[in-house]
């Protein structure tokens, strides 16, 4: 009891001390140059500077997880372009981090590492369909569901990704899956040209052509790295068929898995660009108390019914349930449960970390000692117990039309996306065993690929992977990223979301 007390005492001691040298280093920082005085009056109008104290601070620091979130001493809401170029100047100066957020969904270890100021994005929303309506310009605020929104209402469409509530670029400047893109190709693949604040401060255009047409290829990919974008110009395209789409959704009990898996492969290998599936293991008491269940979503476009010859596959295979239903092409977030109103989308106060990996195909072996490491590893009662497993079967053709070397994204030999999803209650210590089970559990799958280089999309990354497996394993990839890092951010003022060393 006495050697207890004492560890607490000293523990706490700890605690107080890294929270006092923290707080004091910060307002050291502030002393400085008194933010709201200084940087305040540079405005424009319509920013405005939340400190800790002020209302609204909390809403506007929250995250989608908590797993060693950022540390925010500031918040700039900025109101225009000028405003991300002065705050960037004023950080420099005063040597202060800053991080763009715009749909605070970003999760990846090292963002623990960032204390400074949030430049908040999100009241650079505006869009603009081009004449022809074979571009539109968003603002670089905007979150995936406003740019669907903007678009549909005018019969537009682009590629983004499915979540409504994450940042449009967030995901797109890693390169951005999404629905559309077995049709157009990744949300990266439809950039046209881009404005952005580079790590000096200063406003840049940047497209294929032109004097930083250099980071246009980086800005595919790797983009997080080297600037804040305040506007984008994507192209956009005619919504077919009124927008309708349709799905079929299975429950598979723990032995089909093998099974699915192999037709999963067969499906790979037909489901034609508009069309896909998102499948999921995870555990559903009410269905199967001892063991996870696996879910299979098949989603097909401008079909009033998902084709028989794709359906009846699976409905040989003897699932628990079947359940079907058709909509339009702004339903999928519903269906997939990361619409607006979703839990995925409202701020829950647990601590979610993901480790993703990219394959060619499923080892239907491999996908069956998956799902017994998640059985025996995730319990029915372990604190991880709400964890998944995520598949993403997306349609490849449009991806695979572009050359692998015209943008950094370096994953377009991969056929399937999967990512372990940890979920717990944010306490440190289930943080750490989160990290052991996610990677134990990626483990298999890389073992079972034949293959020893892990593929990590930059989006789910964890943290704990290497550069190689966040941004391509051709050394000629991390060379141009080095260089380009070199001379756009020689200080790595960008150097909090999956950074590239300089
Ligand atoms: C529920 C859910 C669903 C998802 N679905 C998809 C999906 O369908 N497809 C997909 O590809 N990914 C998806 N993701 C992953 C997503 O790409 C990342 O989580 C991404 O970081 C989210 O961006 P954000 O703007 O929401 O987050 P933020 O935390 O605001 O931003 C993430 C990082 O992006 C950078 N950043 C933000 N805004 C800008 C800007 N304007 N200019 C430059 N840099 C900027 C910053 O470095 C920031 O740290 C999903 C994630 C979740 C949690
Ligand atoms: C900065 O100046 C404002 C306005 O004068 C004042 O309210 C605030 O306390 C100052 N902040 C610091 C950290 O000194
Ligand atoms: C854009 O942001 C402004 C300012 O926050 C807000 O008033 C407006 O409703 C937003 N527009 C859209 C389309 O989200
Ligand atoms: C499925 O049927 C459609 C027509 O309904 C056809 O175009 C397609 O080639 C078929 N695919 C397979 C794999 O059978
Ligand atoms: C997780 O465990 C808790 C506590 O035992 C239990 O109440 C809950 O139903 C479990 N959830 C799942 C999805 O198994
Ligand atoms: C990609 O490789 C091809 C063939 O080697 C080459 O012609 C092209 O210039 C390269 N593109 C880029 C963007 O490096
Ligand atoms: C499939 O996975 C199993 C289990 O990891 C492994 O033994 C086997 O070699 C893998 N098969 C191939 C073709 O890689």
């Amino acid at each position: 009891m006495g050697a207890m007390s004492t560890w607490k005492v000293w523990i706490t001691g700890v605690f107080l001390a890294v929270f006092l040298t923290d707080r004091l280093t910060n307002a050291i920082a502030f002393r400085r140059e008194n933010i709201t005085t200084t940087l305040g009056p540079q405005l424009s109008n319509g920013a405005q500077i939340i400190l800790p104290h002020n209302a609204g601070f909390v809403q506007a620091t929250q995250r989608w997880s908590l797993f060693d979130p950022p540390h925010f001493t500031a918040v700039v809401e900025v109101g225009t372009e000028e405003d991300i170029a002065t705050t960037v100047k004023f950080a420099n100066k005063n040597n202060i981090p800053f991080l763009a957020v715009t749909g605070s969904h970003g999760t990846i270890a090292c963002l623990g590492k960032f204390n400074g100021i949030e430049i908040r994005m999100r009241k650079l929303n505006s869009t603009v369909i081009s004449e022809d309506g074979k571009t539109a310009t968003f603002g670089g605020g905007k979150r995936s569901g406003e740019v669907i929104e903007a678009l549909w209402a005018a019969g537009k469409q682009t590629v983004s990704g499915i979540c409504e509530c994450t940042g449009f670029l967030g995901p797109a400047l890693g390169g951005g899956h999404g629905v559309l893109q077995g049709k157009y190709g990744i949300a990266s693949d439809q950039f046209v040209s881009m404005r952005m604040v580079t790590a000096d401060g200063a406003i840049r255009e940047v497209s294929s052509s032109g004097p930083n047409s250099d980071l246009w290829w980086a800005m595919q990919g790797a983009g997080h790295n080297f600037g804040i974008v305040t506007s984008i110009t994507s192209k956009v395209y005619d919504v077919p068929d009124g927008g309708l789409w349709s799905y079929e959704t299975y429950v598979f009990s723990y032995d089909k898995v093998e099974a699915v898996f192999e037709t999963i492969n067969w499906l790979a290998q037909h489901q034609p660009p508009g069309m896909f599936n998102r499948d999921v293991i995870y555990r559903n008491p009410s269905v199967d108390p001892k063991n996870p269940i696996l879910q299979v979503d098949l989603l097909q476009e401008s079909v009033s019914a998902v084709a028989p010859n794709f359906t009846s596959p699976f409905r040989k295979l003897g699932p628990m349930s079947v359940g079907s239903g058709s909509g339009t092409y702004k339903d999928i977030p519903k269906w997939t449960g990361v619409n607006f109103n979703s839990i995925a989308c409202n701020v829950a106060d647990t601590s979610k970390i993901r480790f993703p990996i990219g394959l060619v195909s499923y080892n239907a072996t491999a996908q069956q000692a998956l799902m017994d490491t998640f059985s025996q590893v995730i319990g029915p009662d372990s604190p991880f117990n709400v964890s998944q497993v995520l598949f993403e079967g997306y349609s490849m053709y449009g991806v695979k039309a572009v050359p692998d070397n015209a943008t950094a994204f370096p994953h377009r030999g991969d056929n399937q996306l999967v990512t372990v999803a940890m979920v717990n209650a944010p306490r440190p210590e289930l943080d750490a065993q989160a990290v052991r089970i996610g990677n134990k559990l990626r483990q298999v799958l890389l073992e079972g690929s034949g293959s020893t280089e892990l593929h990590a999309y930059v989006n789910y990354a964890a943290g704990t992977e290497s550069l190689q497996n966040l941004y391509g394993f051709e050394p000629w990839r991390l060379k141009r990223l080095k260089e380009l890092k070199a001379k756009y951010d020689p200080q790595d003022r960008f150097g909090y979301y999956a950074p590239i060393p300089v």
